[in-house]
């Protein structure tokens, strides 16, 4: 292996403290901790001078940001396009021939693909077209149901050409939970492929598409023939890709845009089994994509970027699509399974296309470490210079191992923290400042104020557990609004502090420094494998099982994983437990949401803790579970049912 530059070095005084190296320092857009201090001076002229930077406007603002809380507004007037930012103002320059999309699939051979931005370019101008025939225009919404494969960004970039909002749905989410967000999106049209490649086989969609689409107002289906297996068209309904897209034109005008015009709309897990569509706007999600992605990552043109997220999510929306290709970066798309044909497949990736900037998750790192160093040892991991991870929050062992293993002691590990919500990273060390320190994400962005609460509202000093929050003026890229649901918006994020002050539903400790420790989610979301789900929709998908009448879930932790969903179940009088009715409630789980959501085990009791007014007590469930002290049980309308639960528990861990 070739000696690589060290970019961070370890504090000789604090041990496990990190720096960045001259090198380090000498190349990154930012080194200077000044900045904080300038941008929180004032925002509003902060941000300003980053969008008119980082992005092309058609016209310029007449007014930077406004606020009537909980609503806000960035870059009032401005007018602009997020797929001219990803793609026409690139191909202008020499960035035309640049590659934008090197695209794995899982089996290697003749599949391989790369996009230039050029080609990137003349087909989402095709795709736009076809969209427009099809009578899709600005403000409607196009659902995209697909796996990792270059056309997805096609689509996106497409929709955000024409003004459509494009709904992304996880290709692995299940009939039912696609069904659900075509309901509420209500699309004309749905994109999809025939199927994917998942560990070797070929695995179908189109029937989970035909499921979902009937009885919604889907008028036309479009379909990528990815696997080529035989599946059944439906005549008027059903149309594939390839055929109009050869008959498409080369160009279409992008649609102007207001900053505060509608992008995109990605469905997460709030508090209630109803899971809700975030809405994001165009002019401060793109700003904030675009600087995020340059400045957190340390970004130059020559960097090969790999973000592992599927686009279904929204570290794919903004790390796998809008952020890389608004700073024209050559980025890595892989389809397939991270341990397919093995455990060493990212690795073999990172040495093929020499990979300089990695983005994954805690989870992949936990697998990864438990499979073992020797497969990450077989390849050249040189090229490698910064690594992030995302979606939970990272345990010492496994930033150690990521930094030891995979980044051969050099790399500093930006530890990314944000949310559906925030629509780009709000907290990370950047690397040419840090310090890079495990398990402490560092500070937030320049010009994003965020702080750490106690119950009452009042901020806490350094080193004390509270709730993080974000205050006035709110980032460019939060979220302005849930789909068809303004009161859920401000019951979710403006009510526990009032209207002026967003609450981020985790709870964190500042240090001295500024520098945030995320310690989790303080409501009913779940992280499973970094993947968010609420225990209601869990519970939602158990109780639709007619021997059901109850359900609890709670998470337990998982080595791997980081959370998985438990669940207990309170059968119909009459009903024996068994486990054939556990197995049932699982497949009713994959069924209804998908597998990523699947309880690790099923608990049958007689009854569970309420309280008065009935609601479930999942606090008690958690700590019965993990050994906990039970705590205050004086709200407990049936305190029976915790000796009860004691009872059957004992029994369980005898089995
Ligand atoms: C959690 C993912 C600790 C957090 C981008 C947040 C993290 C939720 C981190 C949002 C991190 C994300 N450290 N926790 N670096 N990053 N989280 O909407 O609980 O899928 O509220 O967005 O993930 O998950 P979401």
């Amino acid at each position: 292996m070739k000696k690589a530059t060290k970019w961070v070095i370890e504090d000789a005084e604090h041990k496990g403290i990190y720096w960045p190296s001259a090198e380090l320092k000498n190349k990154a857009w930012v080194s200077d901790t000044a900045i904080y201090a300038q941008a929180d001076k004032d925002p509003p002229a902060f941000w300003a001078k980053l969008a008119g930077e980082g992005i092309d406007w058609y016209r310029k603002w007449r007014k930077v940001y406004e606020e009537k809380p909980p609503h806000f507004k960035w870059f009032i007037g401005g007018k602009l396009n997020a797929s001219y930012n990803c793609l026409d103002r690139h191909i202008n320059t020499w960035r035309r021939n640049k590659a934008a999309i090197i695209w794995e699939p899982e089996t290697t051979g003749a599949r391989n693909r790369v996009l230039t931005y050029y080609d990137l370019y003349l087909q989402v101008n095709k795709f736009a077209n076809v969209l427009k025939s099809l009578g899709v225009g600005k403000g409607d919404r196009v659902v995209i149901y697909l796996p990792m494969i270059p056309e997805v960004n096609i689509v996106m970039l497409a929709c955000t050409r024409i003004g459509a909002i494009h709904s992304v749905v996880f290709s692995a989410f299940s009939h039912q939970a696609l069904n659900d967000r075509i309901k509420s999106a209500e699309p004309k049209i749905i994109v999809t492929a025939d199927g994917y490649y998942r560990d070797g086989q070929p695995v179908n969609l189109k029937p989970n598409v035909d499921e979902a689409v009937a009885g919604t107002n889907i008028s036309q289906a479009i379909i990528i023939k990815e696997t080529g297996k035989a599946i059944k068209m439906i005549k008027g309904r059903d149309l594939w890709w390839h055929e109009l897209m050869a008959q498409a034109d080369n160009y279409c005008e992008p649609e102007v845009m207001d900053s505060e015009d509608q992008m995109f709309i990605l469905y997460t897990s709030g508090t209630t089994g109803k899971p809700k569509g975030v809405i994001h706007t165009t002019g401060g999600y793109m700003t904030q994509a675009y600087w995020t992605t340059k400045w957190d990552f340390d970004l130059h043109d020559e960097d090969v970027f790999w973000c592992t997220a599927d686009i279904g999510w929204i570290t794919g929306h903004t790390y796998n699509c809008y952020g890389p290709l608004a700073c024209g970066a050559t980025m890595v798309m892989y389809e397939g399974a991270p341990d397919y044909p093995q455990p060493d497949r990212w690795w073999q990736i990172v040495a093929k296309y020499g990979v300089t900037i990695l983005y994954t998750a805690p989870t992949a790192i936990r697998m990864f470490k438990q499979y073992g160093d020797e497969w990450p040892a077989k390849h050249d991991l040189s090229t490698l210079r910064i690594l992030g991870t995302v979606g939970e929050p990272i345990d010492r062992a496994a930033w150690m191992w990521f930094f030891e293993h995979i980044g051969g002691s050099r790399c500093p590990i930006i530890d990314t923290w944000w949310q559906t919500e925030t629509g780009g990273i709000l907290i990370n060390a950047l690397p040419g400042i840090g310090p890079h320190i495990p398990t402490v994400a560092g500070r937030s962005f320049p010009g994003i104020r965020l702080e750490v609460f106690d119950e009452a509202g009042k901020p806490l000093p350094p080193g004390e557990n509270g709730y993080l929050v974000g205050k006035s003026p709110f980032a460019p890229g939060l979220l302005r609004g849930i789909h068809h649901d303004p009161k859920r918006y401000r019951e979710q994020y403006f009510v526990q502090y009032g209207n002026d002050i967003y609450f981020t539903n985790d709870g964190a400790i500042k240090d001295e420094m500024g520098n945030f420790r995320l310690t989790g989610r303080v409501d009913d979301v779940i992280k499973v494998a970094g993947h968010r789900l609420t225990t209601a929709e869990v519970e939602n998908a158990i109780t639709s099982h007619p021997s059901v009448t109850e359900s609890a879930v709670v998470p337990i932790p998982d080595d791997i994983k980081g959370q998985v969903p438990l669940a207990f179940a309170k059968l119909k009088a009459g009903v024996q437990p068994s486990r054939k009715l556990a197995a049932e409630i699982i497949e009713r789980v994959d069924k209804t949401i998908g597998p990523t959501c699947r309880p690790a085990r099923v608990l049958f009791v007689s009854d569970l803790p309420k309280t008065r007014s009935g609601k479930t007590l999942r606090r008690v469930l958690k700590n019965l579970i993990s050994n906990q002290p039970i705590g205050n049980i004086t709200t407990i309308a049936n305190p029976q049912s915790i000796e009860e639960l004691k009872k059957s528990l004992a029994s369980e861990a005898n089995k």
